[in-house]
């Protein structure tokens, strides 16, 4: 009898502790880098807010490192007068911008009030980037929160917005190519200030007298693998992980539509076919993202 009770106390202290674990902390999984009166988070410690002012802006990064799998987050965008502004929101292999980093990046250009954001995304390998593509979004992505995910494995790299992936960057094997798929990546995030080139080329400035500027974070989820040391962890397996299996080396035939209708409606630039920077067309661009 003493022992039955036992087990019930335990049980009911090891759901209690689950329960906890299932939402987590920011300090679980994140480290910050800014002054303590640019992050703040709400009451139950889920949404999280970095602010920018003309003193300092605001980033954090994962504690964990990644290889291949879907990395997501719900973002919601500084509003109003937000020209100057970007929100960064990227995986990279480093803490900073070394030679030799890999990157994929998101990130959202801020404008003036009604105008619109772009999102600009960009690969780079070895410390070589220069992969970019604009995109016009379909929604005010300062209203609500929308989610802003990666699929990564050895054939793709999928940009999604909400369920639409807007962007395939393809792997084409060949070697010392331009797929960053060997080291794994830390997911950070950060709010600066970047009215040199961000809105319009770098025309519009940053109005301070409307600071702080304030980006709004959510529902961080993974489902990846986790590096450990010492390497190799975290190889693409077929068999064990759906992230890298036949499926996901392709878009399925919905995203196929949802893809095409981006690639008519809302592309403001795309690399591959700026000529006048690449009068050669990088090797990937010869890629189909339809295969
Ligand atoms: C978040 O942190 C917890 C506690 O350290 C850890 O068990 C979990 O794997 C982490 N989640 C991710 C997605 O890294
Ligand atoms: C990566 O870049 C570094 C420095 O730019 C270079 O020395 C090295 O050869 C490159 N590695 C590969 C695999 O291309
Ligand atoms: C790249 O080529 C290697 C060797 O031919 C092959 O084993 C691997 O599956 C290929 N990877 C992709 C992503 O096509
Ligand atoms: C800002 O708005 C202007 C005018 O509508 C537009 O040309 C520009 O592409 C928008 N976005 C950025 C980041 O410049």
């Amino acid at each position: 009898m003493a022992n039955l009770l036992l087990i019930a106390v335990l049980i009911a202290i090891y759901c209690s502790l689950s329960q906890a674990e299932v939402k987590g902390s920011f300090d679980d999984n994140f480290s910050k880098s800014c002054p303590e009166s640019h992050f703040k988070t709400s009451e139950d410690g889920q949404i999280w807010y970095l602010s920018l002012d003309h003193k300092a802006g605001c980033g954090f990064m994962t504690r964990q490192k990644y290889r291949f799998g879907w990395f997501s987050m719900k973002l919601k965008l500084v509003g109003g007068d937000s020209a100057g502004v970007v929100t960064a929101y990227y995986m990279c292999t480093e803490d900073g911008a070394g030679p030799t980093r890999d990157e994929v990046d998101f990130e959202f250009l801020g404008n003036r009030t009604g105008e619109p954001y772009l999102i600009q995304t960009n690969v780079y390998k070895n410390g070589t980037g220069g992969r970019e593509m604009r995109h016009v979004l379909w929604f005010d992505p300062t209203e609500d929160f929308h989610s802003y995910s990666l699929l990564w494995n050895s054939h793709q790299l999928v940009f999604f917005v909400d369920e639409v992936p807007i962007r395939v960057y393809k792997n084409t094997n060949y070697t010392n190519n331009f797929f960053p798929n060997e080291k794994p990546m830390y997911l950070f995030s950060s709010i600066w200030n970047a009215d040199d080139w961000a809105t319009r080329g770098g025309l519009e400035k940053t109005d301070w007298k409307n600071a702080p500027f304030v980006s709004t974070y959510k529902d961080f989820s993974v489902d990846g693998c986790q590096w450990e040391d010492p390497f190799p962890s975290c190889v693409s397996t077929t068999t064990e992980n759906w992230w890298d299996q036949y499926n996901s080396w392709h878009l399925s035939s919905d995203q196929k539509l949802d893809y095409a209708w981006v690639q008519r409606n809302l592309v403001i630039y795309d690399y591959c076919q700026d000529t006048e920077r690449y009068p050669e067309k990088p090797e990937e661009c010869w890629l189909s993202p339809w295969d």
